[in-house]
Formats: structure tokens, sequence, C-alpha cells
């Protein structure tokens, strides 16, 4: 672990810093992330009492049990067009008053259904008042779900306030540059395993050790017959392969980022 990679995970932002202080939440919420899967690529982040969420499919998503009318959000991040990841966003987005944050084309997508959005674009990053949030790129496609634009597909890698860091790759196939994403010193990856439409478990190891994270949680596989994967047996590759730790989620299962 190099002094740079240690220095950044404990300064954090002044704006962030002021963020808690004008906050009345408890120390230890403020202080604390979870990441819960609800199984295929939808993700909830619990950071410094916001809710974050990622690729919000729950109708169709036969992983789940969630529904979309009961669940929380601050924030709606969206990887990409395609539906298994645009899913309830509209409806949740519409009860909530959470706001929307995509690509640029996305955002556009949304907006005009009246919701609330912060368009970001491909290597750029926005501090919120949750943290702050960088848009990576994927190897993938991005069309919505009624055949509109929506540009480039992406990841993205949060810094808690915390400054912990968490890697969202979205859907896409292995490239290099995740070394350059692991340079920053990540915590955690959420990464895809399924194979035929994003990486598979081969590739997904690749990730692993370009990443270097300490911990990664496979999501994406299992959904569908097409990216039906022996998890179990992926992440024992991982362990003898690798120093980084593999959680395996159940969908509704939760893991704390330490
Ligand atoms: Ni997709
Ligand atoms: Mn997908």
């Amino acid at each position: 672990m190099t002094e740079k990679v240690h220095l950044r995970r404990t300064i954090a932002h002044p704006r962030a810093m002021q963020e808690l202080q004008t906050r009345s939440i408890k120390k230890e919420e403020a202080m604390s992330t979870t990441l819960r899967w609800y199984g295929h690529a939808a993700i909830g982040i619990d950071t410094s009492g916001y809710q974050l969420l990622v690729d919000p499919f729950f109708t169709g998503n036969t992983a789940t049990t969630q529904k979309p009318e009961e669940v929380a959000a601050d924030y709606l991040l969206i990887t990409h067009g395609h539906g298994d990841h645009v899913g309830d966003a509209p409806q949740i987005a519409r009860r909530t008053g959470a706001t929307i944050i995509s690509n640029a084309e996305i955002c556009t997508w949304f907006a005009k259904q009246g919701l609330k959005t912060h368009a970001q674009h491909l290597g750029g990053g926005f501090h919120y008042p949750f943290g702050y949030l960088k848009m990576t790129y994927a190897l993938h496609g991005s069309a919505l779900p009624d055949g509109s634009y929506g540009g480039n597909p992406g990841g993205f890698l949060l810094t808690t306030l915390e400054g912990k860091k968490i890697y969202l790759a979205g859907d896409t196939g292995l490239f290099g540059d995740m070394k350059l994403i692991g340079d920053e010193g990540v915590d955690l990856a959420v990464l895809p395993i399924g194979d035929n439409y994003t990486m598979g478990p081969d590739d997904a190891l690749l990730a692993v050790r370009l990443l270097r994270a300490k911990m990664v949680v496979p999501i994406h596989y299992d959904t569908f017959e097409v990216i039906r994967q022996d998890a179990a047996a992926w992440a024992e590759r991982v362990r003898v392969n690798t120093p980084t730790q593999v959680i395996l989620l159940k969908p509704g299962d939760q893991v704390s980022v330490e």
C-alpha cells in the first residue's frame, strides 16, 4: 500500500466534513457504509445516512422479493440504458423524489419524464452530499428501453465521506484500465461474472487482479439461464489466486464496507 493511497483514504473533502457537521445524524451512522445486493445488478448503498440505489431493477427480477414501491432512495445511480438496469427507476424517482445520476443522454431521457437528474459523463466526478462520485467507462451497450439513444455505458467509482472507495463496474467486458482504477485504492469492487452479456468468471478473475480491491462482490449472474454461474467455484479461484476477499451475497444480503 503506497503512502499516496493511505493519505487519500484518511483526508476527507472539506465540503464532506461540513456536510457531516450540518446533518443531525449519529456519529456511527455518519461513518459507516453498507452495500446490499438485491439480485442481478440492483445494489443499495447506505452511506453516512444517505440511501443510494444502483440499477434498481425489481419488477421482473426473479432474484428479489423487494417491492419497488417500498424501497428508500435519495439518489438513483444508473450505469446504462438497458431495461435490467433502468428497471423501476422512473417509478421510484417519482415516489421518493430521488435525484437520478447517470450520463447526459440517460438523464435527458429521465428529465423528459419530469424527474430530477444530475448528468455526468465518463471520467467526470462530482462532490455530492454523500461523497465523490466519478463515472467510469464500460465496454457494453446503452440503448434505453424505448429504443432511445442512451449514450455510452458506464460504471461508478464512489469515494464515501469516510474515504472508502467502492467500484461499481456496471455491465462490462474486461478492460486493462481497471488497473488505473485499482491504483486509486479500491476497498470494494462490484463486478459482473455472468458471462454472455458481460465478463464471465475467467475475465472477472483477471479484473480482480487488475483492481487489487480489498473485497469483491460478484453480481449479474443466475438471474437468467444464460448467465447461470457457479459463484462459489469462482470465489474459490479468487481466494487461491489473489489476496482479494470474495463476499458472496445472497439477494437481500448486505456487507459492511470496512
Ligand atoms: Ni446491459
Ligand atoms: Mn445487464
